[in-house]
């Protein structure tokens, strides 16, 4: 990682983002696309594309991965890809729990599941010592991938955590029975860096973090890698970033191009090579309630969200 992520994006800030000169440092046109660098095409990050390994068949499932994902800006595609990633998962044989962690309920929504006919939500797994795991699971229409859906009553977990011990680590105690029967456990946080998120940061080995290409979107990056940086210091070591994926890619504006280059400037290889493009085919997935994978299985999203599929697997080569 570049040691001055934030000077870096601070000078963007400053001049040059919105008044973007033409000649910008990705080219995506359909040329450079298909032109060779180092023998492989150039990706839509401004660096040549890795050929990502077909994933290991496993032979056993467990322990898994914990996986937050996490941006406090609203709206940038953090639910969109836990289900599709969680469901591309599937597809290479994982074995994937799907943590519903926003009052919104969203996620739940996502996935067909009504989350105010729901007798169990993540509320009572935080707050009632007896329930367990597989009080709250439910299974998705996708075989291997599981939910433990929520509504608005975990907003008032919020405010309850406060006066518990140990109040931050909740979430990983009570996830910590559930790690042997999975390969990922993806928690799709609500957007804010209150408690809820903090307790999913101190429960996973991971950060993913969905960013949309716009200006804005670099500056709120910065506040979220230094809650990371604070979780990490003081709550959970191990802690790391997976990667930040640009969601709702459109390689047709100059703008959305060099919001691009500039976070590769900054955070290098931590930058997914996979971006995902904006297509209404994701509004419509959330109507029908089911991951891209199954609504619109050849489609470019499908394509994509299978590729970062595997780009995370080849990062995470325990998984
Ligand atoms: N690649 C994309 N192209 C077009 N629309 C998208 C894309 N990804 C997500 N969306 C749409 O953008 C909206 C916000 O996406 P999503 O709910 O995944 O974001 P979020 O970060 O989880 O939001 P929140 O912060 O409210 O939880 C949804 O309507 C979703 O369908
Ligand atoms: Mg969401």
């Amino acid at each position: 990682m570049s040691t001055q992520p934030f000077e870096t994006l601070s000078v963007a800030a400053g001049t040059s983002v919105e008044d973007a000169p033409l000649e910008v440092s990705v080219d995506t046109s359909a040329a450079a696309a298909t032109a060779p660098t180092s023998g492989r095409p150039i990706g839509p990050t401004g660096r040549p594309m890795p050929v990502f390994p077909e994933p290991a068949t496993l032979e056993k499932h467990g322990p898994a991965r914990i996986v937050a994902m996490c941006n406090q800006k609203g709206g940038v595609g953090k639910t969109t890809t836990t289900i599709n990633l969680g469901a591309c998962l599937t597809e290479y044989g994982r074995r994937v729990l799907l943590v519903d962690f926003d009052p919104q309920g969203s996620l739940s929504v996502g996935l067909g599941i009504n989350p105010n006919e729901i007798d169990r939500s993540v509320y009572n797994l935080l707050m009632d010592r007896d329930c367990k795991v597989e009080d709250v699971v439910l299974k998705s229409n996708i075989p291997g991938l599981d939910v433990l859906p929520s509504n608005i009553d975990l907003s008032a977990a919020e405010v309850q955590l406060v006066t518990e011990v140990a109040r931050e680590q909740v979430l990983a105690r009570v996830l910590a029975p559930a790690m042997a029967d999975y390969d990922f456990i993806i928690i799709d946080c609500q957007p804010s860096l209150g408690l809820l998120t903090v307790n999913a940061l101190t429960a996973a080995h991971g950060v993913i973090v969905p960013m949309e290409c716009e200006f804005f979107a670099l500056r709120g990056v910065a506040m979220l890698v230094e809650t990371i940086q604070k979780v990490q210091e003081r709550l959970n070591p191990v802690l790391e970033i997976d990667g930040l994926l640009a969601t709702m890619y459109d390689s047709r504006t100059v703008h959305c191009r060099e919001v691009l280059a500039r976070l590769v400037e900054a955070f290098e290889d931590k930058v997914f090579h996979t971006a995902i493009s904006r297509t209404v085919r994701f509004p419509e997935t959330t109507v029908a309630g089911e991951p891209i994978t199954t609504f619109a299985t050849s489609s470019g999203g499908a394509y994509s969200y299978r590729q970062l599929a595997k780009e995370v697997l080849a990062r995470c080569p325990a998984q």
